[in-house]
């Protein structure tokens, strides 16, 4: 996945061209994520086979003394996302005299609305809202805090929709974020049968289908393009080669879509790539995390291991 800012219509048609210019095709993910797609994503995330966020969920409310106790006093929250799930109020809830929460989110939209409401829900807690496409870098409002430690929370698996390359550059910079001493609270997803994965990512309902898709219209409202969403389908494949769900948009028939004058051909069953989100073995991310500067301290996990909560610290 390729990211970058700032998210401007020129942004978009530079890297939708770019994208469209590749072999095969591919669009960047963090388009995906507008107003509308945040909330398609927040809809994917209470699907009944859409099972990392409910177990991610159920593993923090087991364990939720030993993570708070990991953490420990006077520690500064700094989540990359929005800050809506659940999760985050379970920290905020039970965090031993937490020294504040800032939030970082590229959809500026979202990220306000929740921020307002837990801000009414934690008073005593300082917050901050950072708009920003968090991949790049940011400054982090750390000051003001009095904070005796700075924990990055990442989770959702988001780690997973990184290319392995990415991902180490991404964790090495939340280890600069969080500075030393500090920490990072990561969900992790771990490998599993192709059925439960293949199933997440392509749900009876079709919302992710409809997730998906969103990018095509996002494109036709933003850069006046003619995509018909229609003639696109949502596949989603596990390769286990590469550890990872490869999503993808297929052309349905050969046709050919007009970007700000650009002529775009795609043949009968031609994919758009759109998103990987990789599985791990603990080793695997083991191996990862320690290359990017972290030591795992404490791993979590619900009892099929289908998903794992991660605290690590910062070498
Ligand atoms: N981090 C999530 C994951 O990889 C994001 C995600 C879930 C997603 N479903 C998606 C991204 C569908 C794109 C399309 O599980």
């Amino acid at each position: 996945m390729t990211r970058s800012a700032p998210l401007s219509a020129d942004a978009l048609l530079a890297d939708v061209l770019e994208g469209m210019g590749r072999t095969p095709k591919s669009l960047p993910c963090k388009y995906l994520y507008d107003a509308r797609g945040s909330h398609l994503f927040d809809r994917i995330t209470e699907l009944e086979e859409y099972y990392p966020t409910a177990t991610e969920l159920a593993i923090m409310e087991a364990h939720l003394d030993e993570i708070v106790a990991c953490l420990g006093p006077r520690c500064l929250l700094l989540e990359y996302g929005s800050g809506s799930s659940l999760k985050t109020r379970l920290l905020l809830d039970r965090l031993p005299e937490p020294a504040g929460y800032v939030a970082i989110d590229i959809s500026e939209e979202h990220l306000s609305a929740s921020m307002r409401h837990l801000q009414e829900m934690y008073s005593h807690i300082p917050m901050r809202a950072v708009p920003a496409d968090y991949t790049t870098s940011f400054a982090v409002p750390s000051n003001g805090f009095d904070a005796a430690r700075t924990v990055v929370y990442f989770p959702g698996s988001t780690i997973g929709n990184f290319e392995p390359r990415e991902a180490h550059a991404f964790l090495a910079r939340m280890a600069r974020a969080a500075g030393p001493g500090g920490g990072l609270l990561i969900g992790v997803d771990l490998e599993k049968d192709r059925a439960t994965v293949e199933a997440a990512y392509n749900d009876a309902q079709g919302v992710t289908a409809a997730f998906n898709k969103n990018l095509l219209r996002r494109m036709n409202r933003e850069l006046g393009a003619t995509f018909d969403p229609e003639t696109f389908r949502h596949r989603a494949v596990y390769n286990l080669e590469e550890g990872r769900i490869e999503m993808s948009l297929v052309s349905a028939c050969d046709q050919t879509v007009r970007v700000n004058g650009h002529h775009i051909r795609f043949e009968e069953g031609e994919p758009i790539c759109v998103e990987y989100s990789y599985k791990f073995t603990l080793e695997r991310f083991q191996g990862l995390a320690e290359r990017a500067g972290f030591a795992v301290r404490n791993v979590w996990m619900d009892a099929n291991r289908l998903f794992s909560v991660q605290y690590l610290t910062v070498l």
